[in-house]
């Protein structure tokens, strides 16, 4: 059946593994071909310069975008064609770029709808009433992983910027995701904002696997195990934050003198 994953051979160590995989909008190639993969258990960061891919390569990841070639396997699963509620059921769960909560909705509210989102199915076979403590135990956890029980009831548009986009880690969290995709967790955040969510990110990855697409360099080299460099839609390097701040064409391509 179409967009319904299909079973290839599995590997214990490999969560993910991405063969060739590019996108053209029109005559425009916005992905030429991106191979790499993500073990289980790792944190691994997405770098490169403006227009590289980046975001484009995560909406394929998550579905949101049809490759236009190439291959996609999770836990030993063709996800390739497959959209975006298959893969959030399958334990990929993703986040903007752009801060996408409900503001109208308190800080519960958006992580209570996001733990319903999934578990819908499984609650059927419960009262409701049991169904509905649960999701809002579960919220409340998120809520406390995340740092934001105080404002539990105030409004998300009354948080500050940084807080909304914790609470956007929260809501893929609530989804109880095995793979997280997150893009760029600190856009627009204070340092002190970045350095927190590093904590927070580094809390999740003990008992998850993260790929995060990031600019702020600091964050990166002070979280990521492996760093993937990409450019003009390509990977141009892999590797320990050391051999990727040594790498003379990264720094070329978007490093620059950042490490002089
Ligand atoms: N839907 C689309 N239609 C046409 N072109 C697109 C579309 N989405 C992205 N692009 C183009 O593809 C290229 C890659 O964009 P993408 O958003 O993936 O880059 P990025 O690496 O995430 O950049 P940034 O660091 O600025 O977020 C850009 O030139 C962009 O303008
Ligand atoms: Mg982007």
């Amino acid at each position: 059946m179409a967009g319904t994953p299909q079973r290839v051979a599995l590997s214990s160590e490999l969560l993910l593994t991405i063969e060739r995989l590019g996108k053209d909008f029109g005559n425009f190639t916005a992905v030429q071909e991106v191979s790499l993969t993500v073990r289980r258990g790792e944190l691994k960061a997405i770098i490169g310069p403006n227009g590289a891919g980046k975001t484009t390569l995560f909406n394929m990841l998550s579905g949101q975008l049809k490759p236009s070639r190439g291959r996609t396997v999770y836990r030993g699963e063709d996800i390739t064609a497959a959209p975006a509620h298959v893969l959030a059921h399958c334990g990929i769960g993703r986040s903007f770029q752009i801060t996408t909560v409900f503001r109208g909705l308190s800080v519960l509210e958006n992580v209570r709808i996001a733990v319903q989102s999934l578990r819908h199915r499984h609650y059927d076979f419960m009262s409701r009433a049991h169904a509905l403590d649960l999701t809002r135990e579960r919220a409340g956890q998120v809520l406390d992983n995340i740092g934001l029980t105080e404002y539990r009831d105030a409004p998300a548009a009354s948080l500050s910027h940084g807080d909304q986009r914790r609470l956007e880690i929260g809501i893929v969290l609530a989804t109880d995701p095995e793979l997280l995709l997150l893009d760029e967790p600190t856009a627009g955040m204070s340092r002190e904002e970045a350095i927190a969510t590093m904590e927070l990110l580094r809390r999740i990855a003990e008992d998850r696997t993260v790929l995060f697409v990031e600019h702020n360099m600091e964050f990166v080299m002070g979280i990521a195990q492996t760093i993937v460099v990409m450019q003009s839609g390509t990977v141009i390097a892999e590797g320990s934050p050391a051999e990727i701040r040594a790498d003379p064409q990264v720094r070329r391509a978007y490093l620059g003198n950042l490490y002089e």
